[in-house]
């Protein structure tokens, strides 16, 4: 474990790291600007927050429509960066160059809790990387990368991750060339901007969708809504084994199943022949993390959970079941319906590019 202010050395970042091939991969000089890794002091925090405000500011011009106005943007990035620096389970990692910050990124460990078909692990997000205009393009970043997956494994992380707005064009690929996987993206529509036109060509069931809001209404669904969650927790943890596994805890299943009808959250099910053909949650809540506090956008209705029996896919229920959620989101203030979905589900992601989504970050990550 590395004490509070460790200072990352250029030989602590060799040892654990294959530097060179990295350097390849990457086509940049190997000659990095002079000037260790060092963990963030107090005093170095007020050039830490000019440096971020002229890049966010850049940010907030570019994507006006999602990203919160250049003056807010100011204030909501002060107090993240003074909370990530009081938070013992974070860390700023900087690169001074001639005395001056010229880039940094900020780590946060965390345990990935297990609900029903997630594994427990530790993890290590890089929360934000920033390398001055000036000293772009010179391996800085990777440098800043190779800290932060050093930090995660001495701190016994097993995992580094970090999420990319795709918004900001070309650092897909920068991260995608150090090793990076994506693993997961985040897509989100305003209500305000979802067609009625789109139905899926094959929706022809006519089976209203119903919608559960109350536990004791769940007593003849709860079976087949179980046997929905086990076949998704399986489709999960074919598409990406490591971190999600096959739902084995019944109790841990019908748990999540019950919170689904938990004010603010709603379980939507389609039935077919008195069977549940299909199933989905959708909850309300106010998010507030370092991939979002500088999005306009926090309220959310997300949605989680969808799942269709095999024998009833392509026959538009699970657009039907989302529709369902736009149309209780439109009687609401909270104008955005956002959901996840795993980067290898290409059945999925097609479901719902069709109905309009569109990736607003992707999660990208690798082993430690
Ligand atoms: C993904 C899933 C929910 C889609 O449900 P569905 O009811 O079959 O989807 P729909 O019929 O509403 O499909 C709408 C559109 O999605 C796309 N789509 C759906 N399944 C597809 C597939 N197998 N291949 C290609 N495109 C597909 C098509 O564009 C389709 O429109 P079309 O039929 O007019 O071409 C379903 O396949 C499922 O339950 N999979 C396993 C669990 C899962 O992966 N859940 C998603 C978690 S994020």
């Amino acid at each position: 474990m590395l004490a509070k202010h460790h200072i990352l050395t250029s030989s602590d970042i060799l040892t654990n790291f294959n530097l060179q091939t990295d350097f390849s991969l990457l086509k940049v000089p190997r000659v990095i600007p002079e000037g260790n890794i060092e963990t963030a002091t107090e005093a170095d925090l007020e050039g830490i927050i000019k440096l971020a405000n002229r890049l966010n500011s850049f940010r907030a011009k570019n994507a006006p429509e999602v990203f919160l106005p250049s003056k807010e943007v100011e204030q909501v990035e002060i107090t993240s960066l003074n909370n990530t620096f009081q938070d013992p389970n974070s860390r700023i990692l900087i690169k001074k160059i001639n005395g001056e910050i010229a880039a940094f990124a900020t780590v946060k460990t965390y345990e990935q809790s297990g609900s029903y078909c997630f594994k427990k692990e530790k993890r290590c997000d890089l929360t934000g990387i920033y390398v001055d205009e000036k000293y772009q393009r010179q391996g800085i970043g990777t440098e800043l990368i190779v800290a932060a997956r050093n930090y995660g494994k001495s701190n016994e992380c097993t995992f580094l991750g970090l999420s990319v707005y795709h918004f900001d064009g070309n650092n897909l690929d920068f991260f995608k060339k150090l090793g990076f996987k994506p693993e997961m993206t985040l897509m989100a529509l305003k209500v305000s901007q979802k067609s009625e036109e789109t139905t899926s060509n094959s929706e022809s069931i006519d089976n209203p969708v119903i919608r559960i809001k109350r536990e004791e209404d769940l007593k003849n669904e709860m079976e087949g809504i179980v046997k929905l969650r086990v076949y998704l927790s399986s489709v999960s943890a074919e598409y990406e084994p490591i971190h999600h596994k096959e739902a084995n805890d019944r109790e841990a299943v019908i748990n999540s199943i019950k919170k689904g009808t938990h004010d603010p959250s709603t379980l939507y099910i389609i039935k077919i022949n008195d069977e549940v053909a299909a199933s989905a949650q959708m909850t309300v809540y106010h998010y507030d993390t370092s991939v979002t506090h500088l999005l306009k956008d926090k309220t959310t209705c997300f949605i989680t959970d969808v799942a269709v029996d095999k024998k009833y896919q392509r026959q538009g229920l699970a657009t039907k079941i989302i529709k369902a959620v736009f149309d209780d989101a439109s009687h609401t203030e909270h104008g955005i319906v956002e959901l996840s979905v795993l980067e290898k589900n290409k059945k999925a992601r097609a479901c719902y590019d069709r109905i309009g989504f569109k990736p607003l970050y992707t999660y990208l990550g690798m082993e430690i």
